[in-house]
């Protein structure tokens, strides 16, 4: 049955419960991981797919209560199961009565425990077959997939900007989409029929770079044997987009501010400057702000710019897209390369879904593209590249930096009371199994 293939995190401070939980769990042909602290839990839950979150409240350092507020945010979708000791006056556990959220009171039975979880497994996040008609749903605005509450802040925004002139800065990690944003804001807006001009500033030798953006006159230095319109004159009553602005020069960053203060451009060499209505839309990999701090960007242009500002997500924040996404980059390569019918099984989507991805939605794109290329029937493991296949390094510091602190405030402790645990148990209010496990 398909429901059975949900994963489940199971959060407990207590090994047995979590062990016996588990075991359930296992018995009906669930998946499940195990976290013994909020920490853990979130790291699980950022870099796996999880189908339902079941958690104690009371639990050392961060709370059960902590962690449903963090899964509301970020994962809208998991829904919460609440295992409590004895119904205490604690007042989480009133909105949890209230109906907010599904509990089971310690101690439960297996039947118990195999309704709650029954019941909480909400039908979309059941793991169907391939072909599963909730995911061939289209979920595609102005080419951008995905229905995760990223993607629908991200269209959400852009609806918001896309019928001013404002100016747009895009920040984000490479491959999370940037272009995609600032095409979609232009196509969708109310300019749509005028110029969309991309320029990447990275690409354009420096030198050439002033003279392309802004146009010059005949005569304005050697080799400028004619008038030139620039790409700003070529975007007038559309979009410019400043793609890599961060590697813009002084010199230009400079012009480009008298653009935005002025609302017209002086081609080189020339006296008079043109009125110019055009959007501009920049964005940049780079931290600006460090930038700013070294004196390589300025400051002005900065705030100019940033007037409306949209991050792209990186892949790993909004990993329940990958779904969609890897069918409808199947669907587009498939027309490309005239390979219908190839489907992605089951195991080989558990893979593409448990990747990191450092290089988010391109290197996912990558990935499929090249996995057709070698598949005859279906894109199984065999055909993803071999290091999706090992989990790759957690780089992201956040949660590591609150282990960090916990382990050495954990030694710090320990040291204070000679390496007594049963003493640093009772400073530090866990059990002493949680101790010894945590100091291993
Ligand atoms: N949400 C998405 N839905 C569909 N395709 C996407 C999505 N995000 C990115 N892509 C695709 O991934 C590839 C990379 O996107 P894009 O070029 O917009 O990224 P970028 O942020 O500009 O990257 P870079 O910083 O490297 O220039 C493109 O082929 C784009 O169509
Ligand atoms: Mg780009």
């Amino acid at each position: 049955m398909a429901l059975k293939k949900a994963n489940i995190l199971i959060v407990d401070d207590d090994y047995d419960m979590l062990e016996l939980v588990q075991r359930q769990l296992r018995e009906e042909n669930f998946h499940s991981y195990q976290a013994a602290s909020v920490v853990e839990a979130i790291d699980i839950l950022k870099f796996n797919a999880v189908d339902l979150l079941i958690t104690d409240l009371q639990m050392p350092g961060i709370g059960g209560m902590e962690l449903i507020k963090y899964v509301e945010e970020h994962f809208p979708n998991v829904p919460k199961l609440v295992i409590t000791g004895y119904p205490s006056i604690d007042g989480a556990l009133n909105s949890i009565k209230s109906g907010a959220l599904d509990y089971l009171v310690k101690p439960f039975t297996k039947e118990e425990l195999s309704k709650a979880v029954e019941n909480s497994l909400p039908k979309r996040s059941i793991r169907t077959e391939n072909n599963s008609p909730e995911i061939d749903k289209p979920f595609i605005y102005a080419g951008i997939v995905g229905k995760s509450e990223k993607i629908e802040q991200l269209i959400d925004l852009i609806e918001r900007v896309k019928n001013n002139r404002a100016t747009v800065l895009i920040q984000g990690e490479s491959g999370t989409g940037k272009e995609l944003v600032a095409r979609a804001i232009h196509y969708k807006g109310s300019f749509a029929a005028n110029p969309f001009i991309a320029v990447n500033c990275g690409a354009i030798p420096e030198e050439l770079l002033e003279s392309e953006l802004f146009g010059y006159k005949k005569g304005a230095f050697t080799g400028a044997n004619d008038n030139r319109q620039g790409f700003f004159q070529a975007a007038a009553g559309g979009t410019i987009f400043l793609d890599e602005i961060g590697t813009a020069p002084l010199s230009v960053q400079t012009r480009l501010l008298r653009v935005l203060q002025e609302k017209e451009v002086r081609r080189i060499g020339e006296q008079k400057a043109q009125k110019i209505e055009v959007r501009v839309i920049a964005a940049t990999n780079s931290d600006l702000k460090q930038m700013i701090k070294k004196g390589t960007f300025r400051e002005d242009l900065y705030y100019r710019l940033n007037v409306m500002q949209i991050e792209t997500p990186p892949l790993r924040d909004h990993k329940i897209d990958i779904p969609l996404l890897a069918k409808n980059f199947l669907k587009k390569y498939a027309t490309e390369y005239a390979k219908p019918g190839i489907e992605i099984t089951e195991k080989a989507m558990e893979i593409l879904e448990r990747h990191n991805w450092p290089g988010n939605v391109r290197e996912l794109e990558n990935v499929i593209q090249r996995a057709l290329i070698m598949s005859e029937k279906s894109i199984d493991i065999k055909q993803l590249p071999d290091y999706l296949k090992y989990p790759t390094p957690n780089f992201e510091s956040n949660s590591k930096s609150l282990q960090q602190v916990e382990k050495e405030h954990i030694l710090k402790i320990m040291a204070s009371v000679d390496n007594n645990k049963t003493k640093a148990a009772e400073i530090l209010q866990i059990d002493r199994k949680t101790l010894r496990k945590k100091l291993k």
